[in-house]
């Protein structure tokens, strides 16, 4: 009779937080970015198959520690706060925050001081590094706007409904092209990325570590790096 094995590959549920190009974002109503083809290609050499959910960022450690998810790829920095939730691959790409306004605006970094609105997306590195070195010590005494996904922050901003956001530097750069924004600074915060498994799941990281180790080794990754930001 006949019998295929590749029918029988676990499909993993991958949740990720789209707009956030071009690591995650809604292309013809479908999930699509480097994390995507990242975690595909790291299935296609371990074995598995993937599935994705887009849900906000702040759902998305909730939705791993109780099993809806089983990945996390969310171009999600590696913190300790999060090492206390579940565990991270190793580290895929570093990034630092970057600062955004409005293209015609003439403020620039100034914009995090004073009676200015910013925008986050909640739960974010950006988000904590706002209310951590802005709010509390009183720098920033606007609002800052929370928002559950980038692509209403970034709406918000060329419609300047608010006059700054923080988010990392590669989707702002992402962002500033084809939208009436600018990236005015760079705040140096050393973040790495990386994919995280619910606590426990020691057998799915290790494939994730080895597919990842053999798509830098194969030159795959340096072909996605190409493809999404060069
Ligand atoms: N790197 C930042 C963090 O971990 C932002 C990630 C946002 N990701 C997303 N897919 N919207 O907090």
């Amino acid at each position: 009779f006949a019998f295929s094995f590749s029918a029988y590959a676990e499909t993993y549920v991958v949740g990720t937080s789209a707009g956030f190009p071009p690591f995650e974002y809604v292309e013809d109503g479908e999930i699509v970015g480097f994390d995507m083809d990242l975690i595909t290609e790291i299935g296609k050499r371990q074995g598995f198959e993937v599935e994705f959910r887009d849900i906000s960022f702040d759902s998305l450690p909730p939705a791993l520690t109780t099993g809806s998810i089983d990945i996390i790829a969310a171009a999600m920095t590696i913190t300790e706060e999060r090492k206390e939730l579940f565990n991270f691959s190793d580290p895929y790409y570093s990034a630092n925050q970057s600062v955004l306004v409005h293209e015609d605006s003439e403020v620039g970094l100034p914009v995090l001081f004073g009676d200015n609105d910013i925008g986050v997306q909640t739960g974010t590195t950006g988000d904590l590094w706002v209310q951590d070195h802005l709010v509390e010590p009183g720098i920033l005494t606007g609002n800052v706007r929370n928002y559950d996904s980038f692509v209403l922050v970034i709406r918000d901003l060329s419609n300047r409904n608010i006059d700054g956001v923080v988010l990392d530097k590669p989707v702002g750069e992402t962002y500033s092209q084809g939208n009436p924004v600018k990236v005015v600074a760079e705040i140096i915060t050393g973040e790495e990325y990386g994919m995280a498994v619910a606590k426990g799941n020691d057998e799915l990281l290790e494939k994730i570590n080895a597919g990842l180790e053999e798509v830098i080794a194969d030159g795959t990754m340096d072909e996605l790096i190409e493809k999404y930001f060069e």
